[in-house]
């Protein structure tokens, strides 16, 4: 029986919401909320939130919306003024070609880059044609797909998380549309070099694909520099280009609550159907936070709040070296993904037994990596990745004593059952 058939009295749930998998970080984010209601005092480092507080000038933007009564519909591309501050900020930032090219004209608004990525994989396929994705992967995108019945076809990463370029050629055929990629990337922080994005770039203009470039994370880099594709898309005439750039507003500015993102896209037509996406699916953004988005991106001060991650950063990576663990630091992103097999456990039952024994929340690998398998009778089901289901991730973006206080537990318990494992006692 497929389990939307399972309600012999009542409307069954449609096939493709009812086999999209939950994603792993929720499980133990209300996992970890569940032992915090029961009193038990809990380091949170499971959710990819960063703790710093809202830029003062946003929220006053915000109450100033409020106050002016700006709290009516606004343009489904998103507003002129918060529009135009992200292409002075694109320009500013990643070197955007404009005003000639209308820059302005490229920027759309969304609810988050989660919504942003929703649409652009809708545009880029057709249901049953396929989306290249890494191997390991932030878990909404799998959601994304199997609500659209796009295909994801898998691009293998290596020891240090960077794309097997080869696999490329190998997964795309006639159905293949686009190629996803995420640098840094959550959960791993491999930061891709230049060279990997103009390969990954050059294979997408030889094959007519659209190429799909997330960039929540771009902000936060501590070992190398970002490289967009977008830079590359720009050298070419607009109507060779390809790259679709979603950027969030969540992680840079310290605002995932306020649910904003954009799109950079490559041509008028692209605005145009992501700006009519947004009609269902967001029936516009909200209007006060708009322009509390607008306010954000037009002052440049992300490189602080990177600045203090990195001191967190270092001091996560100094703790989990002293566990006796090896693995390479994340050039980029907020988080650590860190192999503990030498434990003996696998991902799931390490990240529970220490939310139970330690009270630490991090998130199992396994929810990073699932591949899914489709059926003849319709039912699609979903085996862990073997390169992520070894690893837990944990988010570095947390004030510095909780922190230290969370991985030196999640250290202890490491030490102790790498030595079970090792038949030690
Ligand atoms: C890789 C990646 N892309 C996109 C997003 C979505 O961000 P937003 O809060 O803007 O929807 C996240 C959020 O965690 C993310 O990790």
């Amino acid at each position: 029986m497929l389990p939307h058939d399972d309600h012999p009295h009542g409307p069954a749930i449609s096939r493709r919401s009812a086999v999209m998998p939950r994603s792993a970080i929720r499980r133990i984010f209300n996992a970890a909320i569940a032992l915090q209601d029961a009193g038990r005092d809990v380091v949170r480092l499971d959710i990819g939130d960063p703790d710093f507080d809202l830029p003062a000038r946003i929220s006053e933007a915000v109450a100033g919306a409020f106050a002016s009564h700006r709290t009516h519909y606004s343009a489904m591309v998103g507003m002129p003024e918060a529009r135009n501050a992200i292409a002075d900020h694109m320009e500013r930032r990643f070197n955007m070609p404009g005003p000639d090219e209308d820059r302005y004209g490229r920027i759309v608004v969304n609810q988050g880059a989660t919504q942003a990525l929703n649409s652009a994989m809708q545009l880029c396929c057709d249901a049953g044609e396929s989306i290249l994705l890494p191997e390991v992967y932030w878990p909404n995108y799998i959601q994304q797909v199997t609500l659209a019945g796009i295909r994801p076809r898998f691009y293998r990463v290596d020891d240090n998380f960077q794309p097997h370029l080869p696999d490329l050629a190998a997964l795309t055929d006639g159905t293949t549309r686009a190629v996803l990629m995420n640098s840094p990337s959550n959960p791993t922080g491999a930061l891709f070099p230049e060279e990997t994005v103009r390969a990954i770039y050059d294979f997408c203009r030889e094959r007519g694909l659209w190429l799909i470039s997330d960039e929540a994370y771009c902000d936060f880099v501590y070992e190398g520099e970002h490289v967009s594709p977008l830079a590359l898309d720009w050298e070419h005439p607009v109507e060779e280009r390809r790259v679709i750039g979603v950027f969030s507003f969540s992680k840079s500015y310290a605002a995932t609550g306020l649910r904003l993102g954009w799109t950079v896209t490559p041509r008028d037509d692209v605005t145009l159907t992501l700006a009519t996406m947004n009609e269902p699916l967001t029936g516009s953004l909200t209007t006060p936070l708009q322009l509390g988005l607008a306010a954000g991106v037009g002052v440049e001060d992300a490189a602080e709040r990177r600045d203090a991650l990195r001191g967190r950063w270092q001091l996560c990576g100094e703790i989990l070296t002293e566990s006796g663990l090896s693995f390479d630091p994340p050039a980029g992103g907020i988080f650590y993904f860190v192999d503990i097999s030498p434990t003996g456990m696998s991902a799931d039952e390490f990240a529970d037994t220490l939310l139970e024994q330690e009270g630490v929340a991090v998130v199992p690998g396994s929810g990073f990596g699932l591949q899914p398998t489709f059926h003849e009778d319709g039912r699609v089901t979903f085996a862990p990745g073997e390169r992520s289901a070894r690893c837990v991730r944990l988010c570095f973006a947390v004030a510095e004593e909780r922190l230290r206080e969370g991985v030196k537990r999640m250290a202890r318990f490491i030490a102790s059952h790498t030595a079970v494992a090792n038949g030690a006692g």
